[in-house]
């Protein structure tokens, strides 16, 4: 059995240029969907894997980051004197124990490899995860669940992957497939960013992963790679080969909500599963599709 994964890195130090001006002085991963934080679906995620200690990447905006993560005593006692308990318990419930939290600031946006780098020292020589709060994926059993499940039995680098059109392999981490078992994929090689001809297959590496402590000796070397950052996929790839290397493709729907489409669209799938908002929600979205059809 693998050594078990207790700790994981949120790097949100991006710039989120593609949403600005909304991000020009909050990080893009306290953009809200229907009324909850992406960081916060992460964070709960990542909880309802079994992780135990949280650890933040933030860059220039970070303090919207720690704010929503502590006690706001003042929020709470106004809440409680007005009897609304419900929110009151929901703005508790999203704080895992201090205790449990860690945050580390990445000086310039360097890239996600960099990012992750920054937390060297907070993870140290064991398992770790990673989630990139901007994928949101909405399933059954969270994401990094499944991951931690299939990565119990073999160890090694575990990423995970969705098939996505061949026109969008640029956007993406690409893997070369080996032997496949059911959802789970032996990775041969990764590449960042292929043009769709030069692509190993359709297959992208979506923002969770399970990796061992090794991918900080190569990103110590701080190598440059596509787009002129230091890419997490370059460190991955120099794993490969050296240590056991798998894709798990999860069940789930990811949405990508570091895009404005993405964004909208999880909005759209996130609103219509509420049971206080489908009904009359639903109701507005065949009212503007007849306007449309008109
Ligand atoms: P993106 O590639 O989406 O970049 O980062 P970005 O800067 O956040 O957004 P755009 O492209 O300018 O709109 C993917 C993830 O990696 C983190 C981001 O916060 C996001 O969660 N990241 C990226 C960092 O933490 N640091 C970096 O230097 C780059």
């Amino acid at each position: 059995m693998a050594q078990r994964v207790r700790k994981a890195i949120f790097p949100v130090g991006g710039l989120g240029t593609r949403f600005l001006p909304a991000t020009k002085a909050m990080p893009k991963e306290m953009l809200p969907i229907v009324d909850k934080p992406l960081i916060q679906y992460a964070v709960e995620e990542a909880a309802a894997a079994g992780i135990e200690e949280f650890i933040f990447v933030t860059g220039r905006n970070k303090h919207a980051i720690e704010d929503h993560f502590d006690r706001s005593f003042e929020l709470e006692a106004n809440l409680e004197q007005r009897g609304q308990g419900e929110l009151l318990a929901a703005i508790r419930d999203c704080v895992p124990s201090d205790t449990r939290l860690a945050y580390t600031r990445q000086g310039q946006a360097l890239g996600l490899g960099h990012a992750v780098w920054c937390a060297r020292g907070l993870v140290g020589d064991e398992p770790f995860a990673v989630l990139l709060a901007d994928d949101l994926i909405q399933s059954e059993t969270p994401c990094l669940k499944q991951m931690i499940e299939a990565h119990a039995p073999l160890g090694g680098n575990l990423v995970a992957t969705m098939e996505v059109a061949r026109a969008h392999t640029p956007n993406y981490g690409v893997i070369a497939p080996g032997a496949t078992r059911d959802r789970l994929i032996e990775v041969k090689g990764l590449v960042e960013k292929p043009k769709p001809d030069l692509a190993p297959s359709n297959l992208a590496v979506i923002g969770r992963y399970i990796l061992q402590p090794e991918v900080f000796s190569h990103l110590d070397r701080q190598q440059v790679g596509a787009g002129g950052e230091i890419q997490l996929t370059d460190a991955l790839a120099s794993l490969i080969g050296a240590q056991p290397f798998y894709a798990l493709r999860f069940a789930g729907r990811r949405f990508d909500c570091g895009s404005k489409i993405g964004f909208l669209e999880a909005n759209l799938a996130f609103a219509l599963e509420r049971a206080d908002l489908g009904t009359e929600f639903r109701r507005l979205l065949r009212q503007y599709a007849d306007a449309g059809a008109r």
